[in-house]
């Protein structure tokens, strides 16, 4: 893990911007792309730049069930309001949360990654040391599939949303093993509220526990904080 220490969250995402024209030069076709308010910089950083995505694949890491473009608070909605809308790729992929049958899509989603390896992967991280939503105790070898909020993620998330009800108690996520397989990882993380899982992850011991921890174990990760976040490193 190479960690890197930035003044504040528009530095950090200078930073992951320079590592992602670094991986399209050497070749970089798949970008896997996250939410969530850590990675807004970096896309800024990617919009206001003249890099072309229109011969580019991108796959998200996750979306929440029951929501879908129409909603602000859905993934897609972000995503196409933070990049797509601005840089269109060739094709974007989400999981789908409006699915009907959430076993087929989660079989969809799992087949695409497998035509698609991801090259370089943007991770955010949840104060529990979540990955995607793959919540403590995740098991390491698991693909895409539907997963259960826990009560704390909701709380975290319930600040985009009217009211804490309104927030998705499940959602569809790529699995730590999923993630795992990009050849490139870039996480940020910004504020004193992540310096825990912080911590857990880059010192702690490789626990299904702290699902970040697992990034140990991957040669190629770069590890991105401010001074809040990496305080206890
Ligand atoms: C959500 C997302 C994660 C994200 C995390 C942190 O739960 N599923 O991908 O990393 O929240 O969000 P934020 O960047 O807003 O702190």
């Amino acid at each position: 893990m190479k960690v890197i220490r930035v003044k504040d969250q528009i530095e950090g995402g200078l930073a992951a911007f320079e590592l992602l024209k670094e991986e399209l030069k050497a070749g970089a076709k798949v970008l896997g792309l996250a939410t969530g308010s850590t990675p807004i910089e970096f896309y800024k950083q990617v919009v206001a730049s003249d890099l072309d995505f229109s011969d580019l694949v991108s796959v998200n890491l996750d979306e929440y069930v029951g929501l879908g473009s129409e909603s602000d608070q859905s993934y897609i909605y972000f995503m196409n309001e933070h990049l797509f809308d601005k840089k269109p790729f060739k094709v974007s992929y989400l999981p789908n949360g409006l699915a009907e049958d959430l076993d087929a899509e989660v079989e969809r989603y799992n087949a695409l990654l497998a035509e698609h390896p991801v090259d370089f992967q943007i991770l955010g991280i949840g104060r529990n040391g979540h990955i995607g939503f793959n919540e403590p105790g995740s098991p390491f070898d698991g693909l895409t599939r539907v997963v259960d909020l826990t009560p704390s993620t909701i709380e975290a998330n319930s600040r985009f949303f009217e009211k804490e009800e309104d927030v998705p108690t499940q959602a569809i996520s790529m699995g730590i093993a999923s993630i795992m397989a990009s050849k490139t990882l870039v996480l940020m993380a910004y504020g004193e509220e992540k310096a825990d899982a912080v911590y857990g992850m880059v010192n702690g011991p490789v626990t299904e526990d702290v699902p970040a921890s697992v990034l140990q174990d991957h040669p190629n990760v770069y590890v991105i904080v401010d001074e809040a976040a990496g305080q206890k490193l």
